[in-house]
């Protein structure tokens, strides 16, 4: 499988991405205690990204260990390790840095489809709406996706810092449409480093894929 998200994060990312398949066979006692009641497809989908994580953490020269489910939902990782995962119904990446430096990071997959159009108005601002009105109108569709998509990579970056349930509304996205970077501001209260950040995303197949990443 090519690697489609490690041009969006510096050099020291450890990427490993995976189709989705059923591996429970493979997963560690504490990681099936985290989805034994879950079905089938949501333990495709847990269990490839904690197989992915795994080998993300080997090819850090970390020990392996089991990857459970912290508050919130965000993945447990070692001393040692800060990481992210997404999963569409058929694909799973996990991106895993060292810390220290790094403080955290986060990345998300969409498959590319028309929005909802019915929850547009909750996921975008009104400035982000306005913007995307100014697009052609052929565009719009999957730059909603896009700024959906960012705001979930922001999401899955500052949750393991503050703790912190943010509404979509509560951050705005800004997109390079030249390049291939955006970058994230938020009204929420949260520490000064996580106010403004720049992200990156790219468009891959049939995907689209955002990644951040805080030192
Ligand atoms: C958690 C959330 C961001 C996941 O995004 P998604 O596009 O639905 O699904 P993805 O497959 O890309 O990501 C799922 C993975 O995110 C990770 N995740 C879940 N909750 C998390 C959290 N609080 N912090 C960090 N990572 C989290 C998990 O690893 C999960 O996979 P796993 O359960 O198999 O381990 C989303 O479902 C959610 O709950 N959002 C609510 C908050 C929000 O979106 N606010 C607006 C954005 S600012």
């Amino acid at each position: 499988m090519p690697n489609l998200f490690s041009p969006l994060f510096s050099a020291d990312t450890v990427v490993v991405e995976s189709a989705v398949h059923l591996v429970d066979d493979q997963l560690m006692p504490e990681e099936l205690g985290c989805i034994r009641q879950a079905v089938e497809r949501r333990r495709a989908q847990f269990g490839t990204g904690r197989l992915c994580a795994r080998r993300a953490l080997a090819l850090l020269g970390l020990p392996v260990v089991p990857i459970t489910v912290g508050p919130g939902g965000a993945p447990l990782w070692p001393a040692g390790a800060v990481g992210s995962i997404t999963h569409t119904s058929t694909y799973c990446a996990v991106a895993v840095k060292p810390t220290p430096p790094w403080r955290s990071v986060g990345l998300d997959a969409e498959d590319l489809r028309p929005i909802d159009p019915s929850i547009v108005p909750s996921v975008l601002t009104d400035s982000e709406r306005l913007w995307l009105e100014d697009l052609p109108s052929d565009a719009r569709d999957v730059h909603a996706l896009l700024v959906f998509s960012a705001k979930e990579a922001y999401y899955k970056l500052q949750y393991p810092l503050t703790g912190r349930f943010l509404d979509f509304h509560d951050v705005e996205i800004e997109v390079d449409q030249k390049g291939d970077a955006f970058r994230v501001r938020t009204r929420a209260d949260v520490p000064a480093v996580l106010a403004s950040i720049e992200g990156r995303f790219a468009f891959a197949e049939g995907k689209i894929l955002c990644g951040i990443e805080l030192l």
